[in-house]
């Protein structure tokens, strides 16, 4: 078969990606290895920088996001016991965000595209990708058995941090860039009230937490915990009651418990790939980089990604023009790494490490005073979180 693009992974790059072409009458077909359930299972963050946002307005999937999320103006930080709240909304000149789980926008984008009719093939296995550094790139698969190819003029390694894109580019031609961090977040989904109408970030001396929320009943919890711990060590009511030994009064107060429907544990890394194109072949979202979730930007990044690829590839079919897909790594990059700086920079602020010592507690202390006292550092945190302007430096 023959198509335009060919979109790697029926995640948010994805998917996002295939809506954006269609709305400017390019045709793409996406292959993923996994069912379009187990892609809706996946637990992510949620929370939307107004360029996302923007952004799935103009893929004509923003209705039920604005209907059922929840903008949020700002957040709090707990520590010392006492809580600070960041208020983004005054520090960032009016700039929101908006609370809406990644499964509800990845099914907004699924709906949509089953609703155009377009082609998705699911639980496909052995993808492979040919010739991207030609003019001819092409990409097989198996399916129910059966062979298949697709003759492309791009495509799109949309296809996460375990996919076959990034992998399939010899060694010389890629820089990869990574930390791992000494400890994980377990996370918990309860269909129980949220302990505050905004999120609070916690840095307590027994580690981070993070109290967040889906909608008005239904909340995320997550603990710093050592990469050691295994889930099912966790029971719920040791979850619990060590977000209890976290919190402050006021949130040990107003905490419901209840039994958890998602717990599970994930490892914090920060990677970046450059560059991120190879002839016809782009890589977009978590395919090229990953942060730690302490920023929540992971889709963010993602977003922009693909804001910058869609409009490179309707440049080049539109206007003829190579401009755009030329520009692309770099334009990517430079947000990439101001998203990459700010999830270490939180991360490190936020965690107690395993042998960070007393110094390093004394400066993370004094960090934390200097930023939730002063307007300019309490500003530097809100205008990160809200998401910097697209192309903010772009030289
Ligand atoms: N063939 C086909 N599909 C594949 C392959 C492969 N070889 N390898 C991976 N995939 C699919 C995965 O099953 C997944 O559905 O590619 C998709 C990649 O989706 P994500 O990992 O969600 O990455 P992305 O779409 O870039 O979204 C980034 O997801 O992980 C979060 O925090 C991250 O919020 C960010 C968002
Ligand atoms: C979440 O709701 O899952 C979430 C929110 C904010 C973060 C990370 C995760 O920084």
């Amino acid at each position: 078969m023959r198509t335009q693009v060919a979109i790697i992974g029926a995640g948010p790059s994805g998917l996002l990606l295939g809506q954006l072409l269609h709305k400017a009458g390019i045709d793409a077909i996406i292959v993923e290895r996994q069912s379009g359930d187990y892609v809706l299972s996946r637990i992510r963050a949620g929370v939307l920088e107004q360029v996302c946002i923007d952004l799935l307005d103009e893929a004509g999937v923003g209705e039920r996001m604005h209907q059922e999320g929840l903008l949020h103006t700002g957040f709090e930080m707990l520590y010392g016991g006492q809580r600070h709240r960041i208020d983004m909304n005054h520090l960032t000149g009016g700039k929101n965000v908006m609370v809406y789980g990644q499964t509800e926008l990845t099914r907004d984008l699924m709906d949509a595209r089953t609703k155009a009719g377009l082609p998705t093939v699911y639980e496909v296995s052995d993808v492979a990708v040919h010739d991207f550094d030609s003019q001819k790139p092409r990409v097989t698969y198996q399916k129910d058995g059966q062979s298949h190819e697709i003759e492309c003029d791009f495509i799109a390694g949309c296809d996460g941090f375990h996919g076959v894109c990034r992998a399939s580019i010899p060694r010389s031609s890629i820089t990869e860039f990574e930390k791992v961090y000494p400890f994980g977040w377990l996370g918990l989904l309860s269909d129980t009230p949220p302990v505050h109408d905004e999120l609070i970030y916690v840095n307590s001396p027994r580690g981070f937490a993070l109290c967040s929320q889906r909608s008005q009943t239904r909340s995320r919890y997550y603990l710093q915990v050592p990469l050691t711990d295994k889930v099912d060590e966790w029971t719920d009511d040791a979850f619990w009651q060590e977000l209890r030994l976290r919190l402050d009064a006021p949130g040990r107060e107003q905490l419901v418990t209840g039994p958890s429907i998602e717990k599970s544990i994930a490892p914090l890394r920060s990677f970046v790939t450059e560059p991120m194109r190879f002839g016809r072949m782009f890589l977009a979202g978590d395919a090229a980089h990953i942060v730690p979730p302490t920023g929540a930007k992971g889709l963010n990044l993602a977003a922009t990604d693909v804001k910058y690829l869609s409009s490179a590839l309707i440049e080049y079919y539109q206007e003829k023009s190579n401009a755009g897909i030329d520009s692309y790594s770099v334009r990517c990059l430079k947000r990439i790494w101001k998203g990459e700086r700010f999830s270490w920079w939180f991360t490190q602020l936020m965690h107690r490490f395993p042998d960070q010592g007393a110094m390093a507690s004394r400066l993370q202390e004094a960090e934390l005073d200097y930023l939730l006292n002063s307007e300019a550092g309490s500003r530097t945190i809100a205008e990160n979180y809200v998401g910097l302007p697209l192309d903010f430096d772009l030289s």
